[in-house]
């Protein structure tokens, strides 16, 4: 079993002296997760394990990331299982703290990057960026990891992240980890157990839109308006797709794309099947 932490004070405690043996040469690697966990936390915690002498995986569901009306009193939480999954994969410690642990004062302090945090899911989830810096920095300030992986599914979140720590000097190494997806390619999430049946298989036409986008862009379709149209259109196909937030296409440095689509381009997509909402991506280029 893994070691389980609740107190901020204890796993700074025992981390220290970790940190501290073995000549000062042990590494830590840091899976940030809200919990539920499935097979693309297992990925990022399987990295972390090949890489680093000790793997911290922390489960917390933080409620500063969540706007009013989201679903944060209903987001799926089970310790135990979470727990059992940890065990599986050989974590060697988790830290799962309690609300009063993580905010004794809710923070004042708001982490905004202009360009990053306020557009596409910023846009469209006021304050989850910067809620999400704020929990993610205080981890790592309690952590204090070698590494911490970030999956790419979040792909807007790990841009923030990489700023966050290039901005502020972190000397922490993140680490991007591709989207796992189940067989049918819908991306792996937590909030996938919203899903009804019939939703779970109308979902699928996600990841069959972004397959469209880059069959366009292998058959020599440049234009990001004549891609975006596309996936807009495939997207729509599905009758249970209630409604599209964005489809949109960014460069390396997350600036909007409105001409030539390049490889190494980012496609972003949000919408809801029913009334759940999904996001997911897709790098232009990929096979
Ligand atoms: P959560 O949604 O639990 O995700 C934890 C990590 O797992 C994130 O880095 C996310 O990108 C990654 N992940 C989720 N699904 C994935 C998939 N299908 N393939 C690869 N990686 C995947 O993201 C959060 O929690 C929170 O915002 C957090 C960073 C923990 C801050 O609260």
């Amino acid at each position: 079993m893994p070691k389980l932490f609740r107190k901020v004070r204890e796993i700074r405690n025992f981390l220290r002296s970790f940190r501290c043996s073995n000549d000062n040469s042990n590494s830590i690697g840091f899976v940030p997760t809200m919990g539920y966990l499935h097979k693309g936390h297992r990925e990022l915690i399987r990295r972390s394990k090949l890489q680093n002498d000790l793997t911290v995986v922390s489960i917390y569901v933080n409620p500063l990331q969540f706007g009013p009306g989201e679903d944060y009193e209903t987001y799926p939480r089970d310790l135990e299982r979470d727990l059992t999954v940890c065990e599986e994969e050989g974590v060697d410690v988790v830290f799962a703290p309690t609300d009063d642990e993580m905010y004794p004062e809710k923070p004042t302090i708001k982490i905004e990057i202009p360009g990053l945090t306020d557009v596409l899911e910023g846009a469209y989830r006021p304050g989850h960026f910067s809620g999400v810096a704020t929990v993610v920095l205080k981890l790592f300030n309690i952590i204090q990891p070698d590494r911490a992986y970030f999956g790419e599914k979040d792909f807007q979140q790990l841009k923030v992240v990489q700023r966050l720590v290039k901005d502020l000097s972190i000397p922490i190494e993140i680490v991007p980890v591709p989207t796992v997806r189940e067989e049918d390619g819908l991306a792996a999430s937590s909030r996938n157990t919203y899903l009804k049946e019939e939703e779970r298989q109308a979902a699928t036409v996600i990841y069959r839109s972004l397959l469209l986008a880059q069959k366009l862009f292998s058959s020599g379709t440049r234009n990001a308006k004549d891609i975006k149209e596309a996936v807009l259109r495939a997207l729509l196909s599905e009758k249970l797709v209630s409604k599209v937030d964005y489809v949109e296409i960014v460069d390396e440095e997350f600036r909007i794309r409105d001409d030539q689509v390049m490889e190494g381009d980012r496609l972003l997509v949000a919408l809801r099947v029913g009334k759940v909402r999904l996001i997911d991506n897709w790098r232009f280029g990929d096979e």
